[in-house]
C-alpha cells in the first residue's frame, strides 16, 4: 500500500464523481499510515491517526467511496452499520465485535498471501489425493515392467486432472476433520472456544460421515480447504493478521447519523443510542480487545465514520465521541452535471451495466447524448420537487425509461436499439411533472 495521495484520487476518479475533499482527505489520511510504519518504533507509538467524519446526504457517495476503497486496498478494511449493534448487556451484537470482524478480514488477506505463495505445493497436494483415488495401488510384489507402465499411467492420469478431462468422475473421498469454523464473531473469545470444543466433539463423533462421494471438480475445491490446512502455518498466519490490523486496519462505521439522538425529538429516542456512542469510545480512542486469535490493541486503527445526518447533526452525538472525529468532510449534493458525468464517466456505470445486459438478448443498445443529458436533468428535476437521493434516482429513472425495451428485448433481437431525447422525455415529462406520480414512481 505505497500508493501517492495523488494515485489514490486518481483511482477514485474513475468509480465516484466529484466529491474531491472526501477523496482528498482519505487518501491523505490512508498516507499518512504508510508514512507512519516508515518511522521508528518509539514515534509510531506516538502518531495517532486522525478519524474522518464524513457528512453528505443520502445517494452522494460516502458508501462508493468506501466500497471502492475497500477492493483497492490491501490493508484490512471492513464497513459495518453503526445502527446494528446495540449496547452491553442488550440483546445483539456489541461494539467489540466490529474489531473481531477487522481480524477476520486481515486473517483472510493474509491466508489469501500465503496460499498465492504456496500454490504450487497446494495444487500438487490436491491433485496427487485425486490421482490416488483414481488409481488404484500397484500390489507390492508387482514386477519392475509393471511399475515402470504404472508410472506412465500416473502421468498420464495426472495430466487429465489438471485438464479437467475426468471432471465429470466420481470419487470418494474423506476429510481428515471438518473445521467447522464459525463465522459468527459475535460471540466473546471464551463462548467461542466452548463452541470449539463442541464443535471437535462432533466432529469425533461423526467419523463415518467424513467420507463423501463427489466429482472430480467438486474434490478439487474441497480439498483446497484440506491443503491450505495442512501445508500452511496458521498460527504464523494468525500472529501477522493481527499486526496488520493493528497497524494498518481500517472501519468505516456507516450511518453513524443513526445513533445520534436528536436534541429536538426528547424521549423518542431508543436509550440504547447513547450507550452504543459510549462503549464506542474506548475502541475508537485506543483499547485492547480480546479474540479468538490473541489481543488486539486499537490505538492505530483508523474509523472513517459517515452519515446523511438529515434528522440529526453531528453535534448531536455525545460530545466525547465528536472529539474523536477530527477531520470533517462535507460531500456535495450532485447537480445535473455531476448525474450526467456519472452516466457517462464512471467505469462500469448504469449505462454499461443495462447495455451490457441486454446485449446478451442480443440487442444493441445505444444511447445518444441528447438522452443521456435529458435523462440526467429529469433526475435532477425529480430530485428537487421530491426526496433529494442523489445518484439513486438514475436507478429508478432509467428502469422506468428502458422498461419496455426491456420486457420486449427478444423482439428486437440482433438490432440496434436507440435510446433517443425523445423517449425519455415521452417516458419521464408527465411523471417527472407531476408530483403525485413522481413520488410512486420514481
Ligand atoms: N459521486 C458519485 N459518483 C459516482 N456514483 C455515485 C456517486 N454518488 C453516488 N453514486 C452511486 O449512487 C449509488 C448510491 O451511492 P452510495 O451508496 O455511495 O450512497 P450514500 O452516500 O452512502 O447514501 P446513504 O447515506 O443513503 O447511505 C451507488 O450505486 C453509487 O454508484
Ligand atoms: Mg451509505
Amino acid at each position: 500500500m505505497n500508493l501517492t495521495p495523488k494515485e489514490i484520487v486518481e483511482y477514485l476518479d474513475k468509480f465516484v464523481i466529484s466529491q474531491r475533499d472526501a477523496k482528498k482527505t482519505i487518501a491523505l489520511a490512508l498516507r499518512t499510515r504508510y508514512r507512519r510504519m516508515q518511522l521508528c518504533q518509539e514515534l509510531q507509538d506516538e502518531i495517532m491517526p486522525k478519524n474522518i467524519l464524513m457528512i453528505g446526504s443520502t445517494g452522494v457517495g460516502k458508501t462508493e467511496i468506501s466500497r471502492r476503497l475497500a477492493k483497492m486496498m490491501k490493508v484490512p478494511f471492513i464497513k459495518v452499520e453503526a445502527s446494528k449493534y446495540t449496547e452491553v448487556g442488550f440483546v445483539g451484537r456489541d461494539v467489540e465485535s466490529m474489531i473481531r470482524d477487522l481480524v477476520l478480514a486481515s486473517i483472510s488477506i493474509v491466508k489469501a498471501e500465503k496460499e498465492e505463495e504456496n500454490k504450487e505445493k497446494i495444487e500438487n497436494y490436491i491433485i496427487n489425493k485425486i490421482v490416488e483415488k483414481l488409481l488404484p495401488p500397484l500390489p507390492e510384489q508387482a514386477t519392475q515392467e509393471k511399475k515402470d507402465d504404472y508410472q506412465k499411467l500416473l502421468k498420464s492420469m495426472e495430466e487429465k486432472v489438471i485438464r479437467g478431462d475426468v471432471d465429470d468422475k466420481i470419487i470418494e473421498i474423506e476429510f481428515d476433520k471438518i473445521n467447522i469454523e464459525f463465522a459468527d464473531t459475535n460471540l466473546p473469545p471464551e463462548m467461542a472456544k466452548v463452541q470449539e470444543s463442541f464443535s471437535k466433539i462432533f466432529t469425533t463423533m461423526n467419523k463415518e460421515d467424513n467420507k463423501k462421494s463427489v466429482t472430480v471438480k467438486d474434490a478439487k475445491s474441497l480439498l483446497r480447504q484440506e491443503a491450505s490446512a495442512k501445508l500452511l502455518d496458521m498460527t504464523n498466519i494468525n500472529t501477522e493478521a493481527l499486526k496488520r490490523a493493528e497497524d494498518g486496519g481500517i472501519i468505516f462505521l456507516d450511518e453513524i447519523d443513526k445513533i445520534a439522538i436528536s436534541s429536538k425529538s426528547q424521549g423518542r429516542n431508543d436509550p440504547s443510542k447513547e450507550g452504543v456512542q459510549r462503549d464506542l469510545l474506548p475502541i475508537v480512542e485506543g483499547s485492547s480487545v480480546t479474540t479468538k486469535y490473541g489481543v488486539i490493541n486499537t490505538d492505530h486503527i483508523l474509523f472513517i465514520a459517515a452519515g446523511a445526518f438529515h434528522l440529526t447533526k453531528p453535534s448531536d452525538l455525545i460530545p466525547e465521541l465528536q472529539g474523536r472525529f477530527p477531520l470533517r468532510v462535507e460531500l456535495e449534493s450532485l447537480t445535473e452535471e455531476t448525474l450526467y458525468k456519472i452516466l457517462t464517466q464512471t467505469k462500469n456505470s448504469l449505462l454499461n451495466q443495462y447495455t451490457a445486459l441486454l446485449s446478451v438478448e442480443g440487442v444493441e443498445l445505444v444511447f445518444c447524448d441528447e438522452a443521456i443529458k435529458a435523462i440526467a436533468k429529469l433526475s435532477h428535476r425529480a430530485n428537487e420537487i421530491t426526496e433529494d437521493i442523489g445518484a439513486r434516482r438514475l436507478h429508478t429513472v432509467l428502469e422506468k425509461v428502458l422498461e419496455d425495451i426491456s420486457f420486449n428485448a427478444n423482439e428486437y433481437k440482433d438490432h440496434t436499439f436507440e435510446v433517443t431525447a425523445e423517449l425519455v422525455h415521452e417516458k419521464l415529462d408527465i411523471v417527472v411533472e407531476d408530483d403525485d406520480l413522481s413520488r410512486y414512481i420514481l
